[in-house]
């Protein structure tokens, strides 16, 4: 057992208990209702950034589709918009929102209070347009938003995190504090170089140990997949870091006329082909095993909570 492991397995014990120590996450509980009477199982509320590098490689509408995407199954999820400044999600969504995250940070207003309805339940966190002050947050206000989250009556079981492009401080922040990392990259040369580069930065100075490439913008499964080899073949090579192949998106002229219409394409047409391939990515991630991130110290969103079945935190 590594240094990180062994740390979290005695993490994990303080709070759920001995039988915590022995397996971790949803395992944990279900052992130690075993043990005992029954509790409410638990769950996780994992967090997942959406980054990519480039500008322009479709996170947005990644973060968007998957979020509604995993809506529609069901699921309770909220959408930060962490692009802070040039603030785009209730743009996509049609939506025109009073307050956005500058004034939680100016204590105007609660995290709840800026909870945006969008279709089918999901949740949006709008941030600031045209405020260059959100574009040049420092390392204090970035740790006041994630914590936030800590504060939540009712956190929910996925929060998507929408980063802005480039390798700045807003981008790497967001991404470390999240459980699971998106990369979405699409083909071309300058989004596989600078896909590499963030997770460079992620894996190398905030420890992120694995990343989830989705491909965006491609013709069929082999081009996504070749596109994976690529990006991976060289991290393999010189970053501490395992690359999973997590989806791709067809290029999708059904999605460019949703975001014309300020629509999600998975609720505007759920037949069409990038629906279909964003509602097969929320199956895939309610899959995704418990994340192995290093390091109990970094700030989390949601830290070490975890939410039982009927929503109400203990
Ligand atoms: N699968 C797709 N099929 C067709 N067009 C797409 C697809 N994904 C994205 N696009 C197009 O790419 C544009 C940019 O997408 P998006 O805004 O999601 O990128 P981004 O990475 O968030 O950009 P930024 O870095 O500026 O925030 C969209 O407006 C859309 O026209
Ligand atoms: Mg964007």
């Amino acid at each position: 057992m590594d240094q990180a492991s062994g740390l979290k397995r005695i993490f994990a014990s303080m709070i759920h208990g001995p039988a915590a120590e022995a397996a971790p996450g949803h395992q944990a509980s279900g052992l130690l209702g075993a043990a005992t009477t029954a509790p409410a199982p638990r769950r996780h509320c994992r967090a997942i950034a959406v980054a990519g590098g480039k500008g322009g490689v479709g996170k947005s509408t990644v973060a968007v589709n998957l979020g509604m995407a995993l809506s529609i199954a069901g699921h309770e999820v909220m959408l930060l918009d962490a692009d802070m400044g040039l603030a785009n999600i209730d743009v996509l969504l049609g939506l025109t929102p009073s307050r956005h995250i500058g004034h939680l940070l100016d204590g105007e207003c609660t995290l709840e209070e800026l909870l945006l309805p969008a279709p089918h339940g999901l949740q949006i966190i709008p941030a600031g347009s045209g405020a260059r002050r959100l574009a040049q947050l420092d390392n204090g206000e970035h740790a006041a938003i994630i914590r936030a989250f800590d504060e939540l009556a009712r956190p929910p079981e996925y929060l998507l995190v929408d980063t802005a492009a480039g390798l700045s401080d807003n981008v790497t922040m967001f991404a470390a504090a999240a459980d699971e990392v998106i990369l979405v990259v699409c083909d071309e040369p300058a989004s596989l170089t600078d896909a590499y580069g963030l997770t460079k930065v992620l894996s190398r100075d905030f420890g992120v140990r694995r990343i989830r490439m989705v491909a965006n913008m491609v013709r069929n499964e082999g081009d996504a997949r070749q596109l994976h080899h690529k990006l991976s073949r060289v991290s393999d090579r010189f970053l501490d870091v395992v690359i999973d192949f997590s989806g791709w998106v067809p290029h999708d002229e059904r999605l460019r006329q949703a975001i014309k219409r300020q629509s999600a394409v998975v609720d505007l047409w759920p037949s069409s082909h990038s629906a279909l391939a964003f509602k097969q990515m929320a199956g895939a991630v309610d899959t995704w095993t418990e994340p192995d991130r290093g390091g109990l110290d970094r700030i989390a969103f949601f830290g070490s909570r975890t939410t039982p079945a009927d929503g109400v935190p203990r």
